[in-house]
Formats: C-alpha cells, sequence, structure tokens
C-alpha cells in the first residue's frame, strides 16, 4: 500500500481527512485493553470507560454465544469502537487479545491505517508482538509505539529502543523520555515541547488534571534539593539523545522507517493523553485502497468497501451473523442500495449498524475509515466488495499460512448434513481453512488455522449451533504451502512422496510436510513447482 499524506489544499473542509482508524498490536498483558480504556476516558466517553474491560463481566449476559469466550474470559473475535476526540473521528479496532489468535486478527489489520503497537516497559518485545508487526510490515501500514507499565520496574530505556531498531528494523524515535521507573518513577519530558510531566499516581477511572509542568532546570533544581540524581542523569540522557541527531521525520514514519515512541502508564492514565494528541496529528488518515484494475481514492463520490470480517451468531437469540466493511469511499447513507460485487445484486440495508463492544447502533452515514456492520445471511464472505456507480471489486486479502492442522471427524453420520453446512460457514467467516486429503479415499476434513484455539471454538460452534458433535485429531504438519505448477508436473508422483497433498475448497493445491526439510526435498525433485505461504481467499 503507497501511503501518502498528502491532502489537497481543501482538506480542512473534507471530514474523510479527519479520520483516523487504527488497531492496537501488543502480546497478551501489555495493556492493549487497558490503554484502549483510557483513550476513551479522554475522549470524553467517560461513561463508557471501563466498558472494554467490562466485556468481560457483560459476557455472561449478552453474548454468551461463545461458550469458550465466556468460560475463558478472553476475547476472541473483534469488535469495532468509535469515538470523537478533539475534531477527530477516531475508529479503533480491537485485535483478540490471547495467545492464541485467529486469522480474524490479521484480517483486521487488513481494514486500518496505522497501528500502536504497546509493549510492557519490563518485557520490550514478546513474541506475538513480533508477529503482529510482521503483518503490519507487509501492509505497509506505519507504526506508533506506546511504553507501557513505566509505574513498575522496566528495562534500560536505551536498550528497549534499541530492541525495536534490531527486532523490528525501524528507527525509534523517542518523543518522550521517561525519568526513573516503578518507585521512582518521575514522569516523562516532552521533547517536542521541553518540558516535564510529573507523574502522580490517580485513581483509576479518574481523568488527569492539569499536569505539573518544569522545564529541564526546574526539574534538575528540584532533584537536587531532594538529593536525587534523576534530574542529572534526564539531562545527560536528552544531551546523548539530541547528540545522536535522531529527529521524526514523518515521511519516515508513514513509509515505516520511524516508530515514534512514547512511555506511559495506561493504567495510572499517565502519558495516555499526550500519547493520543500527537499519535492523531501525524497518523495517516484513510488511505486509497487497491482494487483489481486501480486504485480507489477515499475522496471518490461513489460509496465502496469490503467485507474484513464475519462474525455469526452474535445474539443467541437471533442466531445473526454480522459482516464487518471497512468503507474505502464515498458516503453510506442508511437505506440506500449498494451493490454486492459477486453476485451484482443490488442490496438495501435499512438496519446498519455501528458496534461498541457488543452493543449496537444504528448508523445514519458512514465515511471512509469507518466500519459498518451489515446484517448477513450467510451470503456474504471474506473479502467482498460493495459499491455503488461504476463496478468494482477490491483486491482479496491474503489468508496466512496455517500452523496447525487436524483431522475433523463427524461423530454422528445422521448430522451430514448439519456438519457439513456448520463447516461451511466456519470457512466463510474464515474461522478455519477446510482442506481435503487428495488421495484419501475418507472424506474426512482437515482443518487448519493460525491458531489452535480455533479448533475448540470450530468443535464448540457445530456442536452448540449446528447439532454436530465432532472430534478433532491433531496432525503432525510443520508447514503448508499452496502450490502453483504447470502441466508438466507429475501430480500423482508428488503424492506419492512422503507428503500429504490436499485441495481446498477452491480447488488449489496445498502441500502439507512433517518437517520444513521437505519442502526442499519436493522443490529439487520437482523444479517447476512455485510455493506460496498464503491464498487469495
Ligand atoms: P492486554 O489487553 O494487553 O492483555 O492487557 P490489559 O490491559 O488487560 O492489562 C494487563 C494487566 O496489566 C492488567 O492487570 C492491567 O491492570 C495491568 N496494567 C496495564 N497497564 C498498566 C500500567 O501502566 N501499569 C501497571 N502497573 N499495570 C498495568 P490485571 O491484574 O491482569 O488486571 P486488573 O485486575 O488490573 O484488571
Amino acid at each position: 500500500m503507497a501511503l501518502s499524506q498528502a491532502a489537497p489544499p481543501i482538506k480542512e473542509m473534507l471530514p474523510v481527512y479527519k479520520r483516523r482508524t487504527f488497531a492496537i498490536i501488543s502480546h497478551p498483558d501489555a495493556g492493549k485493553t487497558t490503554l484502549s480504556e483510557k483513550m476513551l476516558l479522554y475522549a470524553g466517553a467517560i461513561e463508557l470507560a471501563g466498558n472494554v474491560r467490562a466485556r468481560r463481566d457483560r459476557r455472561n449476559t449478552v453474548s454468551d454465544w461463545m461458550e469458550i469466550e465466556r468460560t475463558r474470559g478472553i476475547s476472541i473475535s473483534s469488535s469495532v469502537l468509535q469515538f470523537d476526540y478533539a475534531d477527530y473521528v477516531v475508529n479503533l479496532l480491537d485485535t483478540p487479545g490471547h495467545q492464541d489468535f485467529s486469522e480474524d486478527t490479521y484480517r483486521t489489520l487488513a481494514a486500518v491505517d496505522s497501528a500502536v503497537m504497546v509493549l510492557d516497559a519490563a518485557k520490550g518485545i514478546e513474541p506475538q508482538t513480533r508477529k503482529l508487526f510482521e503483518v503490519c510490515r507487509l501492509r505497509g501500514i506505519p507504526i506508533f509505539t506506546f511504553i507501557n507499565k513505566m509505574d513498575r520496574p522496566a528495562r534500560n530505556t536505551f536498550a528497549l529502543l534499541d530492541e525495536i531498531q534490531e527486532v523490528l528494523g525501524m528507527e525509534s524515535v523517542p518523543m518522550n523520555w521517561p525519568t526513573g521507573d516503578g518507585n521512582l518513577f518521575k514522569g516523562i519530558y516532552n521533547r517536542e515541547t521541553e518540558r516535564l510531566h510529573l507523574f502522580t499516581r490517580t485513581e483509576r477511572n479518574e481523568r488527569r488534571a492539569a499536569e505539573t509542568l518544569l522545564t529541564l532546570d526546574e526539574f534538575l533544581q528540584a532533584s537536587k534539593q531532594e538529593e536525587s540524581t534523576l534530574g542529572e542523569k534526564l539531562l545527560q540522557d536528552i544531551e546523548l539523545l539530541d547528540g545522536l541527531g535522531i529527529h521524526l521525520e514523518p515521511e519516515k514514519v508513514l513509509s515505516q522507517k520511524q516508530t515514534p515512541v512514547f512511555f506511559g502508564s495506561a493504567l495510572t492514565n499517565f502519558g495516555v493523553e499526550l500519547f493520543l494528541q500527537r499519535f492523531l496529528a501525524l497518523a495517516p488518515f484513510p488511505q486509497p485502497y487497491k482494487a483489481i484494475d486501480r486504485q480507489i481514492l477515499p475522496t471518490e463520490p461513489d460509496f465502496s468497501g469490503f467485507v474484513f470480517k464475519i462474525q455469526a451468531n452474535m445474539d443467541p437469540k437471533h442466531r445473526d451473523s454480522v459482516a464487518f466493511l471497512r468503507v474505502c469511499s464515498g458516503e453510506f447513507t442508511r437505506g440506500m442500495s449498494i451493490t454486492h460485487q459477486p453476485t451484482k445484486r443490488e442490496i438495501r440495508f435499512p438496519t446498519t449498524y455501528k458496534t461498541f463492544a457488543r452493543e449496537r447502533e444504528i448508523v445514519e452515514t458512514a465515511l471512509p475509515g469507518d466500519i459498518l456492520a451489515l446484517p448477513n445471511n450467510g451470503r456474504f464472505s471474506i473479502g467482498d466488495t460493495f459499491y455503488t456507480g461504476r463496478p468494482l471489486e477490491y483486491e482479496r486479502i491474503p489468508r496466512f499460512g496455517p500452523e496447525h492442522f487436524a483431522i475433523l471427524h463427524n461423530v454422528d453420520m445422521n448430522k451430514y448434513k448439519q456438519f457439513d453446512q456448520g463447516l461451511h460457514q466456519l470457512e466463510t467467516e474464515g474461522a478455519i481453512q477446510v482442506l481435503y486429503n487428495v488421495h484419501s479415499s475418507r472424506r474426512e476434513p482437515i482443518i487448519a488455522a493460525v491458531g489452535k484455539l480455533q479448533f475448540e471454538v470450530v468443535a464448540a460452534r457445530l456442536e452448540n449451533e449446528y447439532g454436530a458433535k465432532t472430534r478433532t485429531e491433531p496432525m503432525a504438519i510443520d508447514a503448508a504451502r499452496w502450490l502453483e505448477f504447470d502441466e508438466t508436473v507429475d501430480i500423482d508422483a508428488l503424492a506419492r512422496q512422503d507428503v500429504i497433498l490436499a485441495k481446498d475448497t477452491k480447488d488449489k493445491y496445498v502441500l502439507l510436510v512433517r518437517a520444513r526439510f521437505m519442502l526442499d526435498l519436493i522443490q529439487e525433485r520437482f523444479p517447476s513447482i512455485r510455493y506460496s505461504k498464503i491464498s487469495a481467499s
């Protein structure tokens, strides 16, 4: 995606330039939920603060549609929060916080224009942050870093910056700088305004009133009076940083060469507003999206968007399904007719929702960057385009290479129809990928997923929603590759190797190997085969 922040002169007049659509990526427990909550608090959505977390409890009443989610108290499916801050309209797309995540997380990142990476100051970059970062890199979206939990003992600040640089390959540009950590945490120095924001502890949901601001000199004096070395240390650090000559270059942020780094403590609301203000000013507005034969600008008058996520049975009483659509151009108004590209049917949506956690609010209008929740009766699939005016089709969202595989046994053969129907629905939603062993006489499907938890989700949903009891038999598969080859390749000879040759439901060949070295071996024996880790959905 080619990012550009150069808006035409009418910028201020067009609300689309005031949209910010982003996701927070983090390793579980780094503070993603807390930071989301505090952003809402500062956005004036005070009555909503705590709501993100309250999902855990609310799930027991409103959304016990998925037993696993309830019993484990984890958020499996993403939701969308929209709030206003200053004159921005902010869309925060929540990504599941559990260690074991699904393709949903990846797809959510296909619908945002930037990402906030939250790191725990005591831990730095953890495995899941890295995985998610790689998806952001693939998509070319800018990343902003919030180093959280400074009120707890933290790692050396320079070491944290080096780690970002070394592991993620981006220049880290500290926008502010902490003084002390844990019990000695005294505040953060804003390098742009050259003022130190003094830290005091606050109650959890208390919005910070005016903070005490000190110049570096004033802090140095105060620190000396307390016989503390923190003032000296801060002075040295700032001189060192200035000497390194690393400065924020917005173009480099947009092209992922730099990540602006902010420090703070989400739990105590410290540094959150400072972060939010700078982040919203620097983050890109809704970007152009690539359709098959052209780029679509957000300012184009015709409405268009694509489905990036499908969630079924959000409300068990209604057995409904919702397709989440990212608006890419034009304006959506309630009740308008829009064309569903795959079927070319014109559909009118009198009730289109915005969702807040699991609650819904009817949408009157939506602009590029906004997310619509469309009522769906199994008609729509991930990646489907909707438009008005000139026909167009957005490029499909790539599917990420599954890492876990299992044979799914249907325990009760009388329920075959329900089993099939449920499996089809779950694949449409993108919960799992379904493969069939080409050379097995048994038609038992192989289910493949990015995260293992998806297997439990599939089994639970097949049983609860379709009455089909199943048993999953994990497979020892190390890697999967989609294959492309010409007619010179002897498929039967390939299938006779020590591999599993399968087909996905789009009839594409997939090679499953028990050990990665087999990939090289097969490549040597069948040189014209090309591997792909992903397939277009
Ligand atoms: P996640 O969504 O990334 O998984 O993390 P979450 O916000 O749920 O935070 C994980 C834990 O870290 C929570 O504690 C939360 O209170 C704590 N935390 C978040 N930010 C900060 C911070 O800036 N400083 C400190 N000291 N702690 C922070 P918990 O005990 O799991 O939950 P709770 O009992 O506090 O709700």
